[in-house]
């Protein structure tokens, strides 16, 4: 009996049912030719929910998700609900909940994509992102003094603690190694300024590192890395960094791979339930529409296809995917594609089969 690998389904808002029908297209569409299961059930969490019932997430809803072997995630964000309600009542709930402590974010620029680097193409750009993903400023730690008062004080605090930075910084050189292409980690950090967080980072980095005698260990502050991100992005190959300078980088990341009709990510908890995303948003304007982009969605797809051992099918995704983006589509941008969202998904489903 081939295995049956069970996914729960959380299309969310705006364009995010689009994309995910169309990755679930393609996932029908490997799994039958490659020979193992695939089951999908639907979770309806997201911003009509929200405005319908008025709760944001059941309470039992990370319990009944840790059931299932991956979750494939299309995008929160609703026009009607007032920002940051959803993003941290869902996304980065199930992120702590599920403790999902690593975001991965590829950054590799397909044949036949635009990049606005001036003479950079995919021979350059072909790095990963490791972002902690369950600290940082992102805890939520701090509160107010004297709210609403002139003298007014806002606290927003960064935790960083020895066993999550560990965690991320020993997964990351496992996962350059496995990778194996120019074996060099570097660590992205501020050492400069912040002299406590990135101190215990750097010294953290440092200890591991003795452990990867046979990787290059780098270091660069944040700053300097937007800039090499432009002007030398071939300088990277794995880069380890915390939660919210993670997530600065693989914005401005995904911009020099083609923008985030591309982008995909996977935030992974290695002893536990992971979840696959496209990074781009809910994009509601273009909803309903058949125009947005959904490779960033297929990407999330064949990522979450690696994560469950699956590798080769990952592979074949990805393989479909440049195909795509070299020979058909005019752009990547949403309603600028030369084709709908499901003739794109078609045609990646096609060239998995
Ligand atoms: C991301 C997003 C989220 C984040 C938002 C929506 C909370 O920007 O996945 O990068 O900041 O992590
Ligand atoms: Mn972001």
């Amino acid at each position: 009996m081939p295995k049956t690998n069970n996914i729960a389904v959380i299309p969310g808002d705006g364009t995010g049912p689009e994309v995910v029908n169309e990755g679930i297209k393609v996932l029908n569409a490997i799994s039958g030719k490659s020979g193992f299961k695939l089951s999908f059930n639907y979770f309806d969490f997201g911003g009509d929910r929200y405005l319908k019932t008025g709760e944001v997430l059941p309470d039992n809803a990370t319990d009944e998700l840790k059931k299932y072997d991956a979750i494939y995630l299309g995008a929160i964000g609703h026009p009607d609900v007032k920002p940051g309600i959803l993003e941290k009542g869902i996304l980065l709930r199930l992120r702590f909940e599920l403790d999902q402590y690593i975001n991965l974010r590829p950054v590799k620029l397909y044949p036949g994509v635009d990049c606005p680097l001036k003479d950079k193409g995919p021979e350059h750009i072909d790095f990963v992102v490791v972002r902690e993903n369950t600290e940082g400023l992102y805890a939520g730690s701090g509160g107010f003094l004297k709210k609403g008062t002139e003298d007014e004080v806002a606290i927003q605090e960064s935790i960083n603690t020895r066993k999550g930075i560990e965690r991320c910084i020993r997964y990351a050189f496992k996962y350059c190694k496995k990778r194996n292409k120019n074996k060099k980690l570097t660590l992205c950090g501020k050492t400069n300024v912040l002299t406590y967080a990135f101190d215990l980072w750097e010294r953290t980095f440092n200890e591991i590192a003795k452990e990867y005698p046979d990787i290059t260990s780098d270091y660069a502050h944040v700053d300097a890395i937007t800039m090499w991100f432009i002007k030398n992005p071939e300088w990277f190959d794995v880069i380890v960094t915390d939660n919210m300078f993670g997530d600065i980088i693989t914005d401005l990341g995904a911009m020099i791979q083609g923008g985030m009709g591309i982008a995909a990510g996977g935030n992974i908890n290695p002893e536990g339930v992971s979840m696959f995303e496209p990074i781009g948003g809910s994009a509601p304007k273009y909803k309903g529409k058949n125009v947005i982009n959904p490779l960033a969605a297929i990407c999330a797809a064949g990522l979450m296809l690696e994560h469950l051992g699956e590798e080769q099918a990952g592979r074949e995704v990805e393989e479909a995917v440049m195909k795509v983006t070299a020979s058909h589509l005019k752009s990547l941008a949403a309603g600028q594609m030369g084709m709908t969202t499901t003739e794109v998904g078609d045609l990646v489903a096609k060239y998995v089969t």
